[in-house]
């Protein structure tokens, strides 16, 4: 059985995961702004893979008899220095939800919840994946620097990215 506290937890990161979405979705109205379309693709998709970390959180809590209670998304930036800066941003950001999902495991391994912790592992992994991808971008406009051409060419490397398909096998 699920606890209380481990519900109410689980409840508040379903919150964090939509003002990813919102945040994400945010960047890509910036890049759209300045005419990075495939940056504002790529932002597009990423927000809707963060509705679908929302959505695994709300099944999970509806699964172990819990009840989901949504509470108000906070108003993200809209506007940063950069290409660069909002991805500095988003790397920020992830290892801020790294840190939410770490604590969220040291939770359930205090309320010995061994259910929860086998939940959480794939978010666990995820956020491996979240901060090298964001690490990754970073490192590409670290080396284009203020170079046009360069940003061009990644802007149309980053509309290749595609939504993961519907099964959830892959976001
Ligand atoms: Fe839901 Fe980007 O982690």
């Amino acid at each position: 059985m699920t606890n209380k506290k481990v519900l109410e937890a689980l409840n508040k990161q379903i919150n964090e995961e939509m003002y990813s979405s919102y945040l994400y979705l945010s960047m890509a109205a910036y890049f759209d702004s300045i005419n990075l379309n495939g940056f504002s693709s790529w932002m597009q998709v990423q927000s809707q893979e963060e509705l679908n970390h929302a959505m695994k959180f709300y099944k999970y809590i509806n699964d172990r008899d819990g009840r989901v209670k949504l509470e108000a998304i906070k108003e993200p930036p809209a506007k940063w220095d950069s290409t660069l800066d909002a991805f500095k941003a988003a790397l920020k950001h992830e290892k801020y939800i790294s840190d939410c999902i770490g604590n969220l495991v040291d939770l359930a391994v205090k309320e010995s919840d061994h259910a929860t912790q086998s939940f959480l592992q794939w978010f666990v992994n995820e956020q491996i994946e979240e901060e090298a991808t964001a690490k990754n971008i970073i490192d590409q406009l670290d080396l284009v620097g203020d170079n046009k051409v360069g940003l061009y060419h990644i802007d149309r490397e980053m509309a290749q990215r595609q939504a993961a398909a519907s099964s959830g096998a892959a976001e």
